[in-house]
């Protein structure tokens, strides 16, 4: 018998302020923007998993690559008896490491999308029967109460999802992460690394338009949620590598001059033709940058692995 425990941190109320907030803050300034959070409604998360099996986008691949060959080392080091996985998705790639923590109490998959986790959920515990799985539905950007399962904890940040953050906002976050360690617990990190431009937009912006679907489903996930009229026929995907950040951005460019309803905002928004609303941030690390940044949040990084062909970082630090 494994138990199984959802729990929902934020009221679905709150989640529904948030995304009111958002979008009418999102909507109002200039340039527009709507955080990324919000692609991730039922059918984004399906569209997210196609992404990640897209010949154009390495960083799902590279990842795994570096889960199966390191999963060892991570368990011998970590010695983790709860797995705590911040935006854990399908937790596909988590597997490897589930397998190799030998001595798993508890798996602790965090995520925004209830869907992607009662599926993870249902698939893990037909697997791993025995293990305590405790899901929280919750935006790990905005602080995370943990249940009291067993430590050593091991904080599992995968993906690339950092990338997603703004620096200002990743240093916030990374506190945050640091105050969930006690002495003797793990964070392992996934920061996609910096790359050539024509590698880095391909991903971003793939032959079959499976990214650029992606992106448009967030104007869908307004339309249900907030009563809006965007047709998202009437915007193109963008994938641009900012140079001086070092992060892509997506974005929806408005085909032509149009007005868009949000009923329930009692809003009307205009777009001039071929304006954008800025929907992700990605941002791509150096090893130096990733570093840094943890021992401003008080963690000491300790390990740093990479594909074979040095596209992705797995990183293990520690609380200091
Ligand atoms: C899930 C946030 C890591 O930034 O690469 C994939 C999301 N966006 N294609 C990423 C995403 C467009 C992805 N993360």
């Amino acid at each position: 018998m494994s138990p199984f425990l959802l729990t929902r941190t934020l009221p679905e109320d709150a989640t529904d302020a948030d995304l009111r907030a958002d979008v009418l803050h999102g909507l109002t300034c200039t340039p527009k923007v709507l955080p990324p959070k919000w692609f991730y409604d039922a059918r984004g998360s399906e569209l997210f998993d196609e992404i990640t099996l897209l010949p154009e986008y390495y960083p799902t691949r590279a990842e795994r690559e570096i889960l199966i060959a390191r999963a060892p080392e991570i368990a011998a080091a970590t010695h983790a008896r709860t797995l705590v996985e911040l935006g854990s998705g399908s937790s596909d790639k988590t597997r490897h490491l589930l397998d190799a923590l030998s001595g798993l109490h508890s798996y602790v998959p965090v995520d925004v999308s209830e869907s992607a986790l009662s599926a993870a959920a249902a698939s893990l515990l037909d697997e791993r029967p025995g293990l305590s799985v405790h899901a929280l539905i919750a935006d790990f950007t905005r602080g995370l109460a943990l249940p009291g399962t067993p430590g050593p904890r091991l904080v599992a940040f995968l993906g690339g999802t950092l990338g997603n953050l703004l620096p200002d906002e990743r240093a916030v976050f990374l506190k945050s992460v640091r105050s969930l360690l006690a002495p003797g617990d793990a964070l392992l990190l996934g920061t996609d690394l910096v790359k050539d431009e024509a590698t880095l937009v391909a991903a971003y912006d793939d032959a079959q338009g499976v990214t650029a679907a992606f992106n448009k489903n967030v104007l869908s996930v307004i339309d249900r949620e907030l009563d809006a009229d965007f047709d998202p026929d009437d915007f193109d995907h963008v994938a641009v590598w900012n140079r001086e950040n070092e992060w892509i951005e997506m974005r929806l460019r408005a085909r032509s001059a149009l007005t868009v309803k949000v009923r329930e905002l009692d809003l009307v928004v205009s777009f001039e033709a071929g304006e954008e609303i800025r929907t992700e941030v990605s941002a791509k690390f150096r090893r130096d940058g990733v570093r840094a940044e943890l021992a401003e949040a008080g963690m000491e990084l300790r390990q740093w692995w990479t594909d074979g062909e040095e596209r992705f970082a797995l990183s293990l630090s520690v609380a200091v």
